[in-house]
């Protein structure tokens, strides 16, 4: 699938729940969230159609993410499905890791093909001070069965002034000691993470540049989507930049996302919504869903920075 200005469109990220059992300071606030009744919530049934006329229409990779994905009980029959369709590659997902020891294992039979797990410190308190929970053990616990069922992971962080600032380089190491992928994302002015000072990228590179000696940067990888990854000779894994603040990456976007009440987003920082669940409970069948997402991504615009989004992350999948 080509969008107007020549970008292949064969990524799709669905946010298959608005819930989440933590409450990251930038992403949900604390008080009492309207979640989305079950009722709004697109069925197993209509993602599987929704993801086979995807499929049809081009897309070859579909992250899951929420909210937080394992918040719901039906996640992996939904990954086994997904992961059953023609022509769809591989199925990923972003978690917070919590809750995920119990299911890895089930997840990975499924056929999920890797999992990004958000860890934004390592200190047990900066952990709890910005996702509102005491549940570092947990996430960590989910990233090492990841390991032992052979599960391919990549930990995210997103560094914030004045909360984890001091607590990156240990995430760093997670990267020194294992062969794995440490990516850290800046923060974007949505929804509450208005009220928060995101860290450029370039700042922290430069900060573990000074601690650790050189980092080289590997040669982009279309695979890679927006992360431009380092690697230091002491090593095991790599150091991944996602810059969306200081650095723009629209011209190579390759995604759409589908909300967890079914309405597709063109861009993430793009309101206009097409309402799938609407067209999927109208009875339309794969096929139809095919064309229709056809069409919609040529109104795909080319960079996010015109438009304005004020929904919060939970809200859009982040
Ligand atoms: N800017 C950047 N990343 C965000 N996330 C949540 N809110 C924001 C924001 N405002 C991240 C989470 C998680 C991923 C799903 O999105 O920390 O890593
Ligand atoms: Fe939950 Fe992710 Fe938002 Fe944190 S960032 S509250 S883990 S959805």
């Amino acid at each position: 699938m080509q969008d107007k200005f020549g970008r292949t469109i064969d990524y799709m990220r669905i946010s298959i729940t608005d819930r989440c059992n933590l409450r990251c300071v930038y992403c949900m606030a604390e008080e009492q969230q309207q979640f989305l009744p079950e009722s709004e919530l697109l069925t197993i049934e209509e993602w599987e159609r929704l993801c086979q006329g995807a499929a049809q229409a081009g897309i070859r990779k579909i992250r899951i993410t929420g909210g937080e994905p394992l918040m719901r009980p039906d996640v992996v029959s939904l990954v086994h499905k997904i992961s059953q369709i023609p022509n769809i590659e591989k199925v990923v997902m972003t978690s917070n890791g919590v809750g995920l020891a119990k299911v890895a294992k089930k997840l990975k039979l499924a056929g999920l093909a890797g999992v990004n797990i958000s860890i934004d410190s390592l200190e047990r308190e900066s952990y709890c001070r910005l996702t509102g929970r005491d549940v570092l053990a947990e996430a960590l616990e989910g990233l090492s069965a990841c390991g032992s069922v052979g599960l391919p992971v990549k930990v995210n962080c997103v560094p914030v002034v004045g909360e984890n600032e001091a607590a990156l380089w240990q995430l760093a190491e997670l990267a020194e000691q294992y062969p794995i992928e440490v990516r850290f994302i800046e923060m974007m002015p949505l929804g509450e993470g208005a009220k928060f000072q995101p860290i450029a990228n370039d700042k922290i590179l430069q900060q573990f540049q000074e601690r650790y000696g050189d980092f080289v940067q590997q040669e982009p990888d279309k695979k890679d989507g927006p992360a431009i990854y380092y690697q230091n000779d002491a090593f095991c894994g790599s150091i991944g930049l996602i810059s969306p603040m200081s650095h723009s990456f629209c011209h190579q976007c390759n995604r759409i996302r589908v909300t967890a009440d079914g309405k597709l987003k063109l861009c993430l920082h793009h309101p206009a919504d097409l309402d799938l669940r609407a067209l999927l409970r109208a009875g339309n069948q794969a096929e139809q869903i095919k064309t229709i997402l056809q069409e919609a991504v040529q109104q795909k615009p080319k960079d996010g920075h015109s438009t304005d989004e004020s929904r919060p992350m939970w809200r859009i999948g982040g």
